[in-house]
């Protein structure tokens, strides 16, 4: 199973201008504590808000049954995106046999792009 979503990063900035708690709602607090981090935080949200698009695309249901914050796109040491999963997405992904989502993210100064594919349990 694979997933892509591509957004342009004015759009989130609309959002989150039109909407002071945008962040809360949809980030987890370990992506609220990375955003912090960036030197550009705006596309770091926007590759982030992309990528839990992309798991949600992974599942096939889109964002249904669980919301944005259920999937926490974090970083390795390395920078490395890592997708960990809460509530309804972990329920969906258990339910699929998924046993985790590896996710690659990219952006420019005006889109972020985001990729998954499942690895299955084997047995
Ligand atoms: C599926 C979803 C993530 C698509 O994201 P989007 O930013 O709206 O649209 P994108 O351009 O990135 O993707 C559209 C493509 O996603 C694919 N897609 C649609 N539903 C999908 C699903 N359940 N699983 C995987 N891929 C899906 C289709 O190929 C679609 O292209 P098409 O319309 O030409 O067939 C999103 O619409 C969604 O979560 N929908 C379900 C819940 C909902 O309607 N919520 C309201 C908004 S929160």
């Amino acid at each position: 199973m694979i997933g892509v979503d591509m957004v342009e990063i004015e759009r989130i900035k609309k959002l989150i201008e039109k909407n002071e708690r945008f962040i809360e709602r949809n980030f987890s607090e370990k992506e609220r504590i990375l955003f912090r981090e960036k030197a550009n935080p705006l596309q770091s949200i926007s590759a982030n808000f992309a990528g839990k698009e992309a798991v949600s695309k992974v599942f096939g249901t889109g964002i249904r049954g669980f919301n944005l914050n259920d999937i926490s796109i974090e970083r390795d040491d390395l920078g490395k995106p890592i997708v960990v999963l809460y509530n309804g997405a972990l329920e969906q992904a258990r339910r699929q046999r998924i046993q985790r989502v590896e996710l690659s993210l990219s952006h420019t100064s005006e889109h972020a792009i985001a990729f998954a594919i499942a690895i299955f349990e084997t047995t």
